[in-house]
């Protein structure tokens, strides 16, 4: 018998490491979608949105908790149009925690039943917003058993941002200097704590509210954005700045704590604003021509010289060996991201609503029943 969601054997599901076991995968399930861009009020959480077969590579997730990132309420709102929009109605959502619910033939690090969290690349298009959803292997790792899945699910799109930035970009060493611009937000904490775990020294700057958690977690100076002057309160240069707020005045500062050779990174990469104006093919090499532009301004107004290599707009990626460390990190303790509201996925438009709006100032996570 078909329920909701519909159930159908699966023939691709067979591997080496569930061999002899048939698998049984939703057809569809219940998923929350963006039929066209715009505020909170266009989601919509469908009954019946269907599940693509898997591909070799593929695993299907049951979906327990999804995180709210900055980058979904953008998408919702049409930043990426000029990938996303083709493929309207699309599904929302980067990271998930839950379970293994088949694999594609070709796949050999998770197991049917095993608890998995994950993100999946900024680029995607089927998002993790619904019961089932779809990652590349390579995009998933077991769950920490210390987590809940709320908590795990809190953590891999936003760690894997400041991962990519300080451990691949800049490789941060043991004893240099971090500066976050930023530090409360679930980026800038995650590199607060990836900076500590290395043994750097780590300055940040963050809201009020943030300080004592920011200053728990590692960081030898926390200064208040809104009330202290930063370029009074922090003192000496920097090996690595990770602007996550990427306006002129947090770049301009970024900038002027670098030290020679050291990296500037912001989040706020002009990429997906140049290619939504101008399209994929002419908004590309204008981004290109832009970050070089800068790259190259920099390079004669702050003396930051050597390389290209010390400007960057740096993107999440997805990548294994991170999301690996990653959970090390979290199940020793040393990598958390407070989950500060659950909502029901099918409140997800209050959720939206809550994030943008900074009714929350926390990271907010959509629990699946
Ligand atoms: N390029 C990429 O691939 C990528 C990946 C992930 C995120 N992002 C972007 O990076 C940004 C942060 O993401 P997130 O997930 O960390 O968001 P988040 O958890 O919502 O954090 C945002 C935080 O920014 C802080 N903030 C706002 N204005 C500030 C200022 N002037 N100075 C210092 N702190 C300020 C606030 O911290 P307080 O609470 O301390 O006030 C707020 O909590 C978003 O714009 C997101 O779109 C980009």
């Amino acid at each position: 018998m078909l329920t909701s969601p519909r159930l159908k054997s699966h023939n691709g599901l067979f591997n080496g490491n569930n061999k002899g076991f048939a698998r049984l995968v939703a057809s569809s399930c219940r998923a929350v979608v963006v039929p066209r861009f715009g505020g909170a009020e266009v989601l919509e959480v469908r009954p019946d949105v269907a599940v693509p077969e898997l591909k070799p590579e593929e695993v299907l997730v049951r979906s327990r908790a999804v995180s709210v990132n900055p980058l979904d309420t953008r998408m919702r709102s049409g930043y990426g149009r000029s990938i996303f929009e083709a493929h309207l109605p699309l599904i929302l959502g980067r990271d998930v925690s839950g379970e293994v619910a088949g694999v594609g033939s070709r796949v050999r690090r998770v197991r049917v039943g095993e608890e998995v969290f994950g993100a999946l690349h900024p680029t995607a298009l089927r998002g993790t917003y619904a019961d089932y959803a779809i990652l590349p292997q390579h995009q998933l790792a077991p769950k920490p058993p210390s987590l809940s899945h709320v908590e795990a699910s809190a953590i891999p799109f936003a760690a894997l941002t400041a991962w990519r930035a300080l451990y691949s970009t800049a490789r941060i060493t043991q004893g240099q200097r971090v500066l976050v611009l930023g530090g409360g937000g679930a980026v800038g904490f995650a590199a607060i704590q990836l900076a500590v775990a290395l043994k750097c020294h780590v300055s940040t700057t963050c809201g009020t509210q943030s300080i004592h958690r920011v200053l728990e977690a590692g960081a030898e100076q926390a200064v208040d954005y809104v009330s202290e002057d930063i370029e009074v309160a922090v003192k000496g240069k920097f090996d690595a700045v990770l602007d996550t707020i990427g306006v002129p005045e947090t770049e301009r500062i970024g900038v002027n704590f670098l030290k020679r050779g050291g990296h500037y990174m912001t989040l706020q990469g002009e990429a997906a604003s140049l290619t939504d104006r101008y399209g994929l093919a002419v908004g590309l090499p204008i981004a290109t021509a832009v970050l070089l532009k800068k790259q190259i301004q920099y390079r004669y107004s702050h003396g930051i010289v050597t390389t290209f290599a010390e400007y960057w707009w740096t993107y999440m990626r997805a990548d294994s060996d991170g999301l690996h460390g990653i959970r090390l990190l979290s199940e020793s303790g040393k990598l958390k991201i407070p989950v500060e509201k659950i909502f029901p996925i099918s409140q997800v438009r209050e959720a939206h609503e809550a994030k943008e709006k900074r009714l929350i100032p926390g990271k907010v996570v959509l629990e699946l029943d």
